[in-house]
């Protein structure tokens, strides 16, 4: 049986799993606008992503015993500078996520709960390489800066990004 305050914690993250996903959404949105249908993708699969995160969390609460309880999502930013904009926040939002993670995994362990804790394990992996695409991305778009030719290879790029599924929790 999961922990009250495990589960908790486990919920509130759903909650930012699914707000998470409701920012790239924006984002995608904000691609679209501008006409670059590989940056479109490219939030769109990281929409997926983070939904998949939460569905990840909510068969593990499920599964153990616990009670999932949804949150009203926060309305996301809707407008932003442009591409290098949005992934600098992109990154600056998964630090933010990896820090929430960390702070699960010490609650995991505070209170002796292993199996969350190796659960855990997965999104702790997981941020290394959020962390590191959105990063990457804020390298290339400021190298492109505001060249047509830059951000259109770029937009290329983009658009080869495709979602996999993560494999059901163990
Ligand atoms: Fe679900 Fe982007 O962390």
């Amino acid at each position: 049986m999961l922990d009250k305050r495990m589960q908790d914690a486990i919920n509130d993250q759903i909650n930012w799993e699914l707000y998470s996903g409701y920012l790239y959404l924006s984002m995608a949105a904000q691609f679209s606008e501008m006409g670059m249908a590989g940056g479109q993708n490219w939030m769109t699969v990281q929409y997926q992503e983070e939904l998949s995160h939460a569905q990840k969390m909510f068969d593990y609460v499920t599964t153990r015993g616990g009670r999932v309880t949804l949150e009203a999502i926060p309305k996301p930013q809707t407008e932003w500078a442009g591409g290098l904009d949005m992934f600098k926040e992109a990154l600056a939002h998964e630090e933010g996520v990896t820090a929430r993670i960390f702070d699960l995994a010490s609650l995991a362990l505070e209170i002796k709960d292993h199996a969350t804790h190796n659960f855990l394990q997965y999104f702790i992996a997981e941020q290394v390489e959020e962390e590191e695409s959105a990063g990457d991305m804020v390298q290339k778009f400021t190298m492109a800066g505001d060249q047509p030719g830059g951000l259109y290879q770029l937009d290329k790029e983009l658009a080869a990004r495709v979602f996999t599924p993560p494999a059901p929790a163990a």
